[in-house]
């Protein structure tokens, strides 16, 4: 890979964005390195994919019903021995464990983690794009707090993050108002990325949706879509991976609007996590130029009502889910 004198690390970023905290800036330090670190472990396995036989499934089943994959159960051994290893991770909230595991720290200024260690499961068999997501949480100042309502009553992310696994090996990291893109230099195992904050481009005609669904949702809903792809002016493109970061991804570098909705019914609360799979992606979104929403309400202003909750996703550049917004007659406050 051609270096250039210009790109910057992890490291380097959390360096520049932390100065007053020293305790904080320490305990950032290990949580980003641990997601460096893992990312290197996953993208050296993955590479190598069924001839070290970590493809298919592991023969059993999740908390959430769901078939496990191998490497859903590697991702989370090698990630959660990393954040308790740092000695900086209170607890850990991931969506292959049915409660958080509470880890050993000394570190002052400890942090909590809630992950999705394998993002797109479905895509291992067929060696399509897959990820591993984070949101990293100040614990709550109430030093009362049960250890399972530390998640709940976190505030928004501090941090955030998610490794994509494709082509190559990409850290996204959004912290302290700014977004940076990584790229891992498998002959180094640096993450090397533009020494410059990354925001969504403008004018992004891009949807993401598993339009399988649309005959199940709500009207307004169903009439968006056919408005994107057929009135609107410039009409909109599919592209759908059905991995959450890959399809993120691909809306932060051109400009697209991702929808996973709820279907129509009271009790639908569509497929996505609240705490390790729509928060992380809404902190991104928002240092990015961006917003996230459940179709009515910006995702970092739900509080969590369980762990594992479910919810509506609506995430892209503000313009395209404004738009979004005024069309199924829901505008957002203020935009
Ligand atoms: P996970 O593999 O962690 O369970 O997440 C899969 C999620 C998400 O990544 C993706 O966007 C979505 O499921 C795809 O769902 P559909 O197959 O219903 O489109
Ligand atoms: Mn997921
Ligand atoms: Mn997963």
């Amino acid at each position: 890979m051609q270096k250039n004198s210009s790109f910057t690390t992890p490291f380097d970023f959390i360096m520049e964005k932390t100065s007053a905290d020293q305790t904080e800036r320490t305990s950032l330090l290990l949580v980003t390195g641990a997601i460096e670190q893992g990312g290197r472990v996953m993208a050296a396995l993955l590479r190598k994919g069924p001839l070290v036989g970590v493809t298919g499934s592991a023969l059993v089943r999740n908390i959430q019903g769901e078939e496990v994959q191998k490497l859903d159960q590697i991702g989370q051994d090698t990630f959660l021995s990393l954040f308790r290893r740092s000695r900086a991770v209170m607890s850990v909230l991931s969506e292959e464990a049915e409660q958080p595991d509470n880890l050993p720290y000394d570190q002052k200024n400890p942090l909590l983690v809630a992950m999705d260690p394998l993002d797109g499961s479905s895509n291992i068999s067929v060696n399509a794009p897959i990820g591993s997501i984070f949101a990293v949480f100040h614990p709550p100042l109430s030093s009362s707090t049960a250890p399972e309502d530390l998640f709940l009553k976190a505030a928004s992310p501090v941090l955030s993050a998610y490794l994509l696994y494709s082509v190559s090996t990409s850290l996204v990291l959004s912290f302290s108002g700014e977004t940076r893109v990584f790229t891992l230099d498998p002959d180094t195992g640096e993450f090397l990325g533009a020494d410059m904050p990354f925001r969504f481009p403008e004018n992004g005609k891009i949807y993401s949706t598993n339009e399988a669904y649309l005959p199940h949702w709500e009207k307004s809903l169903q009439e968006y879509v056919f408005w994107i792809k057929s009135e609107r002016n410039p009409a909109m493109i599919l592209r759908y991976i059905g991995a959450l970061v890959g399809d993120f991804h691909r809306n932060l570098l051109k400009g697209g609007i991702y929808l996973y909705p709820a279907e129509a019914g009271e009790k639908s609360s569509g497929k996505l996590r609240l705490l390790y799979e729509a928060y992380p992606m809404a902190h991104i979104a928002k240092n990015s130029g961006g917003i996230a929403t459940d179709g009515k309400q910006d995702i970092l202003s739900i509080v969590p009502r369980s762990i594992h909750q479910r919810v509506p996703l609506v995430v892209g550049p503000s313009d395209l889910v404004c738009e979004f917004h005024e069309r199924t007659g829901n505008p957002l406050p203020g935009r």
